[in-house]
Order: C-alpha cells, then sequence, then structure tokens
C-alpha cells in the first residue's frame, strides 16, 4: 500500500490531522492499535478553546458541538469553602465550550467514515522505518498478517505511550519531564451538575473539581495518591470524600448516583524536543503531556495539527518547505506557554506540599489572582486559548 501521509493513532490528533488533510486532498492512512469502541470510551478532556473550535469546524465536524456543546463564560474556583467567580467574557472577550472528547472522537470518526478515508483499527506491532530518508515506511500486523506502507512522511500522533516518539533514537531527542507525586480520579454520572459553571476546588483534603458533559451528566475529579486501587473506590467512598471539599451551595447541591465510568490518571508535564525528525512529525500527547489542570492537553494536540496540516497543505500545494522546517518551533513555543500554565494551575490548587509556607504562598497567590484584574485577565487568557 503507498499514501502521502501515514497517520499512527486515531485519537483526537490523529482523527483531525486525518480530517484535515484530506479536505486538501492530500491522502492518509491511520493505524490505531486499539478498536474504535475503545477508543470512543476514553472519557478524559471536556473543556475545548474557540481555536479548538474553529478547527473542528474548518475541519467540517463542528455540527453536533455547536448544537449539543455547552458554552461556558467564566469558571469559578473555591477557596476553603468560599467561591469566586472569573469571568472569561469580561476580562477576554472569549468564552470556552464544554464538550467531551468521548463526542469530539466520534464525531471526527463519523467524519472519517463519511469521506471513506481509511483506518485501520487493531494495527499491532506498528513500526516506523527510514524516517530520516527519503522513502519511509510502516510496517504492522492486522488480521493475522503483516502488512507495509510506503509514505511521503509519518505523523507520529500515538498518545505518550505510543511507539513514535519511542522510535527516535535518543541521541536526536531531548525530554524535559516533571512528575507529580498526585493524580486524579474521576468519575463520570448521570446526575445534574452542582453548578452552570465549573467549579475548581481548592481545600486543606485535596483539589477536587466539579465539571459536566450535559446539564443532566457530572464529572467528578478529586486529588489521590499515585498507589491508589481504583477497585477500592466504590462509588459511595468518592461521593464521600468529595463532599467535604466543596462550598455550603455546592454541597446542598451535589447529587450522587452510581458512577458510568471511573478512572485515576497520574499527573505530568513533559515535552520531548524537537517534534520533527526528518519525514516523522509528533503531535499531541505523543510529544507533550500537560496535567490536566488547566485543561489544555485535547487544545494543544489540536493547535500541533493545525500548524502541522497547513505545513503539509503547503509542501503539496506550493512546493514549500518552510511551514514543515518550521513545525518543531512553532508548535513548541505555544507548548511551552500550556505547559507553564498547567504547571502553574496544578501548583496552585493541589495539596502538594505539606510544608505550612508552601500552603501560605498557595492561599496569597489565590488571594492576589481574585483581587488583581492583571492576574485574572491573565489566567482567563491562558484558560480560553492564547491566540496563534
Ligand atoms: P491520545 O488521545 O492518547 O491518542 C493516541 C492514540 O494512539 C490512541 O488511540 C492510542 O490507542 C493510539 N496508539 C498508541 N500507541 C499506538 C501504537 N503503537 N500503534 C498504533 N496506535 C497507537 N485536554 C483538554 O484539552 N481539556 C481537558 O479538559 C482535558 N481534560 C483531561 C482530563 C483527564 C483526566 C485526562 C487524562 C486528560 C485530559 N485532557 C484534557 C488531555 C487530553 O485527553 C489529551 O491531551 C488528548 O487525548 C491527546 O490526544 P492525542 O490524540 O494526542 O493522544
Ligand atoms: C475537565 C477536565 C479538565 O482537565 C479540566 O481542567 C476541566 C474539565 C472535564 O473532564 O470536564
Amino acid at each position: 500500500m503507498r499514501t502521502q501521509v501515514a497517520i499512527i493513532g486515531a485519537g483526537p490528533a490523529g482523527l483531525l490531522l486525518g480530517q484535515l488533510l484530506h479536505k486538501h486532498g492530500i491522502d492518509n492512512v491511520i493505524l490505531e492499535r486499539q478498536t474504535a469502541e475503545h477508543v470512543l470510551g476514553r472519557v478524559r478532556a471536556g473543556v475545548i478553546e474557540q481555536v479548538t473550535v474553529d478547527l473542528l469546524d474548518e475541519a467540517g465536524v463542528g455540527a453536533r458541538l455547536h448544537a449539543d456543546g455547552l458554552v461556558h463564560d467564566g469558571v469559578q474556583i473555591c477557596v476553603d469553602g468560599v467561591r469566586h467567580r472569573l469571568s472569561f467574557k469580561e476580562l477576554t472577550g472569549k468564552t470556552v465550550m464544554v464538550y467531551g472528547q468521548t463526542e469530539i472522537t466520534k464525531d471526527l470518526m463519523d467524519g472519517r467514515a463519511a469521506v471513506g478515508a481509511p483506518t485501520i483499527y487493531s494495527a499491532h506491532d506498528v513500526a516506523l522505518h527510514d524516517f530520516f530518508g527519503q522513502k519511509p515506511r510502516v510496517t504492522y500486523r492486522a488480521g493475522g498478517k503483516s502488512h507495509e506502507i510506503a509514505c511521503d512522511f509519518i505523523a507520529g500522533c500515538d498518545g505518550f505511550h505510543g511507539i513514535s516518539r519511542k522510535s527516535v533514537p535518543a541521541s536526536a531527542i531531548t525530554a524535559h519531564e516533571r512528575v507529580y507525586p498526585l493524580g486524579w480520579l474521576g468519575i463520570l454520572s448521570d446526575t445534574p451538575p452542582v453548578s452552570e459553571e465549573l467549579i475548581y476546588v481548592h481545600h486543606p483534603l485535596g483539589f477536587a473539581l466539579c465539571s459536566m458533559r450535559t446539564p443532566t451528566r457530572s464529572r467528578y475529579y478529586i486529588q489521590c495518591s499515585l498507589a491508589e486501587d481504583i477497585e477500592s473506590w466504590v462509588d459511595e467512598r468518592f461521593w464521600e470524600e468529595i463532599r467535604p471539599r466543596l462550598d455550603d451551595e455546592a454541597r446542598e447541591r451535589l447529587v450522587t448516583g452510581p458512577s458510568i465510568e471511573k478512572s485515576i490518571a497520574p499527573l505530568r508535564s513533559f515535552v520531548a524536543e524537537p517534534m520533527r525528525f526528518g519525514r516523522l512529525f509528533l503531535a499531541g500527547d505523543a510529544a507533550h503531556i500537560v496535567p490536566p489542570t488547566g485543561a489544555k492537553g485535547l487544545n494543544l494536540a489540536a493547535s500541533d495539527v493545525r500548524y502541522l496540516s497547513q505545513a503539509l497543505v503547503e509542501h503539496y500545494a506550493e512546493k514549500s518547505a518552510a511551514g514543515l522546517d518550521h513545525y518543531s518551533e512553532r508548535a513548541l513555543a505555544r507548548v511551552w506557554k500550556a505547559e507553564r500554565f498547567s504547571w502553574w494551575m496544578t501548583m496552585l490548587l493541589h495539596r502538594i506540599s505539606e510544608n505550612p509556607f508552601d500552603q501560605k504562598l498557595q492561599l496569597a497567590e489565590l488571594d492576589y489572582l481574585f483581587r488583581s484584574k492583571a492576574a485574572a485577565t491573565a489566567f482567563a487568557e491562558n484558560y480560553v486559548g492564547l491566540p496563534y
């Protein structure tokens, strides 16, 4: 088989790249290790920046998002039982959209099926070859047989644990990493959210987040230790842990019920530099991870894809290598800003240090955020997404 761009991974990055390339007449094949059902089952992201919405529109998959997504004008931060509101609309004139990653994935998969572009699910032993030369290849096993795809470029969109980044010789790549000593335990439940807006909770018992998917479906997270065994978290225990962290109003409005999904995610900051290796380009979680606090992971995956799709279009349509040559530098400039913001929000809101000095500093910083228009504006600008 031959294609122009072989895409590894059918997460948001790979599917969105495939859709944008297809729109510009660039042939692509997606290889995904899991089944489509498995990919669709990953709950994860919920907050979508306006620039990501614009890109999904450009890819032709924004209709359901506009119909069902919830526009949020602001966010609330609760500190030790007292809620403060930060209005994105007033501070920046912008808003964000609450729409689940599962729904974005479904829209992208449906869009791809509608144009008949190929995705090979359950592709095993994917291997990348010769990407430093002129004729890269990808091999894999599917249906009990070995296959090979010859291509012009490989897009490594296979997430943090994927094979693409690992295929690069260690001497060609530098990894920057911070692992936080905690995780997020998240549950999804068909109960109405406690508030119309997201509430990020700072509390001596630990961080909590009240989010949502729809007016009847809530998503909650609490900070947990990395050693936590998910099996020991029966639903009742989760509700008992989150309840005392909330303010009185939210506690009164909290409707508990059976979880329909429950998972633990470790918190990590990670950047691999550069993001280009000959004819291999990394995009999304394959190249970088942010802790989820800033709601930036999927949005960053989309911004990488924006730069990469434009660069590939320029290459094929205008025979210009400029976009490809600048891809890594452009993407990383945005990545590091999101890394900074996500690290800052994580350090601000979680119980990380037992040193009272660090805890007092957190409270002083939160107080500054609520009192200073400049600080609130900087927060809002980052949360809604920086302009390109
Ligand atoms: P992935 O979604 O990881 O997709 C990679 C794909 O590659 C997967 O389907 C995988 O199966 C496949 N793959 C892996 N290895 C191989 C292989 N060897 N061969 C073939 N295929 C392979 N982001 C936000 O923007 N906003 C939020 O509110 C937000 N909240 C989050 C909350 C939580 C709890 C978590 C964990 C994450 C959150 N994120 C959020 C981050 C977001 O979910 C990720 O950044 C996003 O999924 C990245 O997309 P991706 O396509 O790069 O990678
Ligand atoms: C959600 C996830 C996040 O990481 C975040 O910062 C806000 C909301 C969510 O899943 O709804």
